[in-house]
């Protein structure tokens, strides 16, 4: 059965992005202006109120709690000019997660948001990494304008040298700090002044000056402002990069605006822009190379991630989903492909700023989550029975900090084997075996530091196993792609180690990148890869 015409019409109206920035970029003041516009919460702050609110976006772990920060990553949607805003939150604090990276693959586009006085940050850079793999569109928000910011030319340079991607400005700023004036809007022509705004209301005016009203330009822009902005543009139409649509799709070129979430200056022409540039959800390709065309096919989702212990009385799992196609009905079974059952899911819930509704139907570029009796896997695919759809698996990212892990009681070596190996099965952490040991000696890897305290945390309060983690110098992991390769030939530096996963597949594990380069010197042929597809 084909869609009704009100499916492809949901369909159409959804816009499902991740937004990625350095910590303290501004991502969750730009998110919570966001949600005003869409008037899915009333004051600004319920985002992230630092004390309260974060917590009710995702209380679901005790350690967050502990830490004050969100571990986990939830999705909020919102109506705005006619479409639905599905916005997919990646934890933003140092200590991300491969969580973060696994979101990236349930969004159609990014949104990138920079500090005007720093330019491109860590952590940006290996999101933007992430991105770029999946070719998805990428639109950049340089915030903090009302700060003293970086020269706006050097500021795009940063952006093309740093991440490869070409800059194409919507808008430019006039001034910045004390002397930020508003922005001039390329493709209208006309400058943007905003009057000051109220703390937490979106009320703050925009002022429309067309460029021939001398009077206009004189009282809220000034002369020398002025001037200098005419020059910057002549030089920008020159030199820069033209608006391509087509482009910018492919993930190729990077439309970017600038304004100050703060302050919601610019903010609601960022998002004004960006909903017509973004596209509706993209259809995603199954195993045998099949792309599924979201609009013409039943539904089908596949799991991005699954969250353990979001309610403290049960030990549940969530999985999250990310719809691909047609419409999902709670009436309707479904077929869970890798194991071929077929089943209603359990309480299929959207996660909002600050509560879970469950859901009777929902739309491709949709995510949901659903109860997991243990029988999901990340990478899996759902579809309508009759279907059988199976989506190319999440890539496994590559860890970046590893530990050994010890038993500090080695009479429960069956909980530890249990606890550990089903947390990896989740895809909190990557375990790792040396050659030639057994699962008693058990290399941890992730993401973010943060979850070296995760594991410990849980594997004592849920399997009641004490570890003790002994961290390794390595930072780079590489998977040996050569089929039937002999590990034992293989001639490294002094300091790397041969390891395998899960799955017996070989890896590397480097301390630097020139002894990534060396081995790859030393052994002619030798294929190394930073993600595998599962
Ligand atoms: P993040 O989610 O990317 O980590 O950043 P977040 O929005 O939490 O912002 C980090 C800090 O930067 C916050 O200040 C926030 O108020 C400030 N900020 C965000 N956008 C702007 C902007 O456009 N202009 C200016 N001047 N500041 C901005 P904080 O003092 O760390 O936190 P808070 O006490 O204000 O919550």
């Amino acid at each position: 059965m084909s869609n009704t015409k009100e499916t492809i019409n949901e369909i159409n109206k959804r816009r499902t992005f991740a937004i990625i920035s350095h910590p303290d970029a501004g991502k969750t003041t730009l998110t919570e202006k966001f949600l005003l516009y869409g008037g899915a919460i009333n004051m600004a702050g319920s985002v992230k109120g630092k004390a309260t609110a974060r917590h009710a976006v995702s209380d679901w772990m005790e350690i967050e709690k502990q830490r004050g920060i969100s571990v986990t990553s939830s999705v909020l949607q919102f109506n705005f000019e006619g479409c639905c805003i599905n916005i997919l939150d990646t934890p933003g604090h140092q200590d991300f997660s491969e969580d973060t990276y696994r979101t990236l693959m349930a969004a159609d586009s990014a949104v990138m948001v920079i500090d005007a006085s720093k330019g491109v940050e860590a952590q940006t850079r290996k999101l933007f990494k992430v991105c770029a793999m999946s070719h998805i569109p990428i639109f950049t928000f340089i915030n903090k304008l009302d700060r003293d910011a970086m020269d706006t030319f050097d500021l795009l340079d940063d952006i093309e040298n740093n991440l490869g991607i070409a800059t194409c400005p919507m808008n430019w700023p006039i001034g910045s700090g004390k002397n930020f004036k508003g922005i001039y809007d390329r493709r209208e022509g006309h400058i943007v002044t905003f009057s000051e705004t109220q703390k937490g209301t979106k009320e703050g005016k925009e002022t429309f000056i067309s460029l021939d009203d001398k009077a206009a330009i004189d009282a809220e822009v000034g002369q020398e402002a002025f001037d200098k902005l005419t020059g910057e543009i002549e030089l920008l139409d020159g030199a820069g990069a033209e608006y391509d649509l087509d482009k910018v799709r492919a993930g190729q070129l990077t439309p970017v605006f600038f304004g100050s979430a703060l302050q919601n200056f610019g903010v609601e022409l960022f998002l004004h822009h960006f909903l017509k540039m973004a596209t509706p959800p993209t259809g995603r390709t199954s195993s045998d190379g099949e792309k599924i065309d979201p609009l013409e096919r039943d539904f089908s989702a596949f799991v991005f991630k699954i969250q353990a212990n979001m309610n403290k009385a049960h030990r549940d799992r969530i999985a999250f989903m990310r719809i691909c196609s047609g419409r999902y009905d709670a009436d309707k079974e479904v077929k869970h492909v890798q194991s071929g059952k077929v089943m209603r899911l359990s309480q299929p819930q959207q996660l909002m700023a600050d509560e879970r509704k469950i859901l009777s139907e929902a739309y491709a570029g949709d995510i949901m989550g659903v109860f997991d009796p243990g029988i999901f896997s990340i990478g899996d695919t759902v579809c309508m029975p009759k279907d059988t759809i199976t989506y190319e698996g999440i890539p496994t990212f590559a860890p970046e900090h590893f530990a050994r892990v010890r038993q500090v009681d080695t009479m429960k070596r069956k909980q530890f084997v249990k606890g550990i190996t089903q947390i990896a099965q989740e895809g909190a952490i990557q375990i790792f075996q040396e050659y030639n040991t057994g699962l008693e000696e058990i290399i941890v890897g992730v993401v973010g530091v943060l979850q070296f305290d995760v594991l410990k945390f849980r594997l004592q309060s849920e399997y009641n196993v004490d570890i003790i983690l002994e961290n390794l110098p390595y930072e780079y992991i590489r998977w040996v792609d050569n089929e039937d390769i002999d590990m034992s030939t293989l001639v490294g530096t002094s300091d790397m180690k041969k390891i395998k996963d899960m799955h017996d597949r070989p890896l590397l594990l480097f301390i630097n990148e020139w002894s990534v380069g060396m081995t790859m010197d030393r052994n002619k042929g030798l294929v190394l890869s930073e993600f595998k597809k599962n």
